[in-house]
Parts: structure tokens; C-alpha cells; sequence
């Protein structure tokens, strides 16, 4: 195939030695088939940063460590100088994840570097070796969705540990490998201490997987696992390898329960047809 642009000087550089196909092009980022250092990876190409909605990005920045006051004041102000160190930020936050995340014990594709404004990573299969489904496209029954579900969660807890929450996780960023699913898609990664945000996008992160999987394991919807990793986390309490119950007491001095079980899980419906309607619409283009 033609190369596309952004790849040439991989090419040229010999860090991958052809582009063997597309795979998917998002609103944010193109991901192709490559072969490189004679292994069949894929390669993540980011788009433009000029269409994307740039002052929605400025809270996910906070808490992440930018360096300099100028590049921290140009970051908050959306100069054009602030653009370009914002586009520096969020491409290099995927990278720098994905090597902390495998460093945690965290199931990521593995990252084999960062070039010219491309992430050469693990290409995750399925059993044949062809690109693995995202989760939001697989037909599960009620022991598989339950069995995904405690995977995942122990997966979010293991990024709480080492202080990141995703920030946009749903059934779309996570795929299916034959050893269960795998977790991608960080630009956004979020540092758990340091966000004024951060629970409430923690909770949101929980609340995509449960809203998806309790279709086909409704006894999901009665549980509360990002409520209580959040709370033993703040204690100081949250480990790797942390018992969870799912259940979760709520102060009812102040909360009706049974409304707010209602609210959250409209919530969760409701994310999960956005977040189709998002998909649909990438697709589409
Ligand atoms: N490491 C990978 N292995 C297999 N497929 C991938 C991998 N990374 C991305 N993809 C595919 O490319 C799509 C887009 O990648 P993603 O990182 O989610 O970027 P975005 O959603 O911002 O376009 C994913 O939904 C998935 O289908
Ligand atoms: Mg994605």
C-alpha cells in the first residue's frame, strides 16, 4: 500500500520495514498493521490536534507534570505556543502510560517506542492472529461478561495503585485477546492525586464496563467497585491485589439509595448509547 503520511520516516529511519494495512482511523488517531523488527505490530498515527475541542483537554492536564511555568501557563491560556506544548503533553501521556502501566502488571499492548509522533505497539490478536474485536463487539454470556467484569476491575485497581485512571474507558477501548481482555486508547490518562476530577472520572471508568457487561450480567448493576476502591485509596488502603466485595455503604443519612441506584444506572445507559453515537460518528468518517 501506498505509505501514509506520518510513516515515511519510520521507514526511512527503519524502525518499521513496511505498512502492511489500515486498521482503524479515528476522529484522534489512524492505527496500522506494520511489520517491524520482524514482528507484525501496529502503529498509531495522531491526527491533528487543530480539530480537536482543545480548552475540554485543560482538565485533564491538570495534575500531570509539565515542566516550566511557561509551558504550564501557555497550557492553561491556549496560545498557539500552548497548542503545540498541548499536543506534546497529550501524545507523549499515551507513552509514557502505556510503559508505566506494563511496568504495574497492568494487561496494555506492549509499547516498543515512540517516534515521530507514532506509537509502535503490540498489535493485540485474536486466537487466529487476526486484530483483536474491542469488547463492545463480542456476544458474551452471563460467566464470561461476570469473568471480564472482575478482570477489568482488578485492572483499573492496578492503574489506581500506580496512581492513573484511564478517563475514557469503555467497551471500545478494551480488547479481546485469547487470554482475556486488554486495555488501550490513554491520551487521556488521568493522575489519580493530583485531579480535582478524578473520582468522579474514576467512577464514570467503572460505571462504562458494568453499564455494558450487566446487559448480559444484570447482577452487575448491584455492585459498587469503583465507590469502594476509590474509598480504600483515599484511606491510603488500596493494594495490587486488594479484596473487593462490590458492595459499598453509602452514608444514608444523607442519600436515598434507591434513587441514586436509579440515577447511576440511567447514567450508565445513557454513556453507553454516547458513547455508540461517538463511535458511529468515527466510523462514519
Ligand atoms: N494495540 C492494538 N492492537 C490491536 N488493535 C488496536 C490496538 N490499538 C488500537 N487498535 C484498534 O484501533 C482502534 C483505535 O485505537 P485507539 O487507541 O482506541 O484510538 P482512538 O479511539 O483514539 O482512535 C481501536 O478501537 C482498536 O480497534
Ligand atoms: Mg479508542
Amino acid at each position: 500500500m501506498k505509505t501514509p503520511n506520518g510513516l515515511q520516516a519510520l521507514i526511512d529511519d527503519g524502525v518499521i520495514d513496511e505498512v502492511l494495512r489500515p486498521l482503524k482511523s479515528g476522529k484522534e488517531a489512524a492505527v496500522y498493521v506494520v511489520r517491524s523488527g520482524g514482528e507484525v505490530r501496529c502503529a498509531k498515527v495522531y491526527k491533528d490536534m487543530a480539530q480537536r475541542s482543545f480548552q475540554q483537554r485543560v482538565q485533564y492536564q491538570e495534575g500531570r507534570k509539565v515542566r516550566g511555568s511557561r509551558e504550564a501557563r501557555a497550557i492553561g491560556k491556549a496560545t498557539k505556543y500552548g497548542r503545540r506544548q498541548q499536543e506534546a503533553a497529550w501524545k507523549n501521556a499515551e507513552v509514557d502510560a502505556l510503559y508505566q502501566l506494563r511496568d504495574a502488571g497492568v494487561r496494555v499492548p506492549e509499547p516498543h517506542g515512540y517516534f515521530n509522533g507514532v506509537l509502535v505497539m503490540e498489535l493485540v490478536t485474536d486466537a487466529e492472529g487476526f486484530a483483536a474485536p474491542r469488547l463492545g463487539e463480542v456476544e458474551l454470556g452471563a460467566a464470561q461478561a461476570r469473568d471480564f467484569h472482575a478482570v477489568l476491575v482488578r485492572q483499573v485497581v492496578r492503574m489506581l495503585c500506580s496512581g492513573l485512571i484511564h478517563g475514557d474507558l469503555s467497551p471500545y477501548n478494551v480488547l479481546v485477546g485469547p487470554d482475556g481482555p486488554v486495555v488501550i486508547d490513554f491520551p487521556q490518562v488521568v493522575s489519580a492525586a493530583g485531579n480535582n476530577a478524578a473520582r468522579t472520572m474514576l467512577l464514570r471508568d467503572v460505571n462504562n464496563l458494568t453499564a455494558y457487561l450487566g446487559r448480559s450480567a444484570p447482577e452487575l448493576f448491584d455492585t459498587w467497585y469503583g465507590e469502594e476502591m476509590w474509598a480504600l485509596y483515599e484511606a491510603g488502603e488500596l493494594r495490587p491485589d486488594s479484596a473487593l466485595t462490590g458492595r459499598f455503604v453509602h452514608d444514608t443519612r444523607r442519600v436515598d439509595l434507591d434513587s441514586v441506584r436509579d440515577a447511576i444506572n440511567e447514567a450508565r445507559e445513557e454513556a453507553i448509547i454516547r458513547q455508540q453515537g461517538r463511535e458511529a460518528a468515527a466510523e462514519e468518517d
